[in-house]
């Protein structure tokens, strides 16, 4: 089973109290989850978060040993303190968030998240969101599509993509992940490092899924449900996430929230050891940062 990312840092970070609550807003495939339900005594509880039903009833078969230490909620992190709400808990000693997708979904052709196999134009990671790609690109012209493959990195074919990928959709060429792939390939000739179609495949994705969205609204409801000493732990993997969460840790640090008061505990981020890159590749652009609620 794949491995998570940063599991030793995110253990040692979350500085777990034996009887606390925790929240795995990212539930995924439950690796991490596992790891701080080995950590937690008869009284500590953890509740895990996922859009994924695929993902939960995964994660819930392998939690399952952990009895109702261990309880899952299907929902997006955005309404983390109406769930916490629903479930009685007042506040939380940690929680933790492990952005974007995990190998379970990216390596199920159905959704259309990988270019590597043929799928439909897909990618919502909640199948009952209205939004996919071909319904993200109906209401995006060429000029808002140039916009985001550039805030996503394709700086330097960002408007011949958008202007190739605008046109195809148009005319009804777009059907598939293979379509768009090849499209990227022949519109971006001579291929560098990286496949033409990564960056499109993650800001289409992203978009679709209004990732850096939700991590906005998860950043700002964090001061508020952490408990003093309790720790948020989040794990970025492309650098528009790392710069939010960077971001509103120094704001919270600086002006605390309301009487709250928290530390960066720190200051840069924290990526993963070279072995952890050699096991596993997904792994190389993890960034974790951590904040901690003092006062
Ligand atoms: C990288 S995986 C987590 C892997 C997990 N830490 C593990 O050890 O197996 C990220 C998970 O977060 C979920 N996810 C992404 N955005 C979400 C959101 N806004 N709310 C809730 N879950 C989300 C995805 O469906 C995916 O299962």
């Amino acid at each position: 089973m794949h491995e998570p990312v940063l599991l030793r840092e995110v253990i040692q970070f979350l500085n777990i109290k034996k009887d606390g609550r925790y929240v795995d807003a990212t539930l995924g495939l439950g690796g991490h989850a596992e790891a701080i339900l080995k950590e937690l005594g008869d009284h500590g509880r953890l509740l895990g978060l996922d859009v994924d039903p695929g993902s939960l009833v995964r994660a819930e078969h392998r939690l399952q040993p952990f009895g109702n230490r261990s309880n899952t909620r299907r929902s997006n992190f955005r309404g983390l303190q109406g769930v916490l709400r629903e479930n009685g808990w007042g506040g939380i000693d940690g929680l933790l968030a492990d952005l974007g997708i995990s190998s379970y979904q990216l390596e199920d052709p159905k959704r259309g998240l990988t270019f590597q196999a043929e799928g439909p134009l897909d990618m919502r990671l909640d199948p009952e969101s209205s939004r996919n790609v071909l319904t993200v690109l109906g209401t995006m012209d060429e000029e808002e599509l140039r916009n985001l493959l550039h805030e996503f990195g394709e700086m330097r074919f960002a408007w011949k993509l958008a202007r190739a990928i605008s046109r195809a959709f148009s005319e009804g060429r777009l059907k598939t992940t293979r379509d768009l792939a090849l499209l990227c390939e022949v519109t971006v000739r001579g291929r560098g490092k990286v496949h033409p179609a990564t960056r499109v495949f993650l800001a289409l994705r992203a978009k679709v899924n209004d990732e850096l969205g939700a991590l906005s609204a998860l950043l700002e409801q964090i001061p508020q449900v952490l408990e003093v000493g309790g720790r948020a732990v989040i794990i970025s993997f492309h650098s528009l996430e790392d710069r939010l969460v960077k971001q509103g840790f120094l704001r919270f640090e600086k002006e605390g929230w309301g009487e709250r008061r928290f530390i960066r505990v720190t200051r840069k981020p924290v990526g993963p050891a070279e072995d952890e890159i050699r096991r596993n590749p997904r792994a190389r652009s993890a960034k974790l940062r951590v904040l901690e609620r003092v006062a």
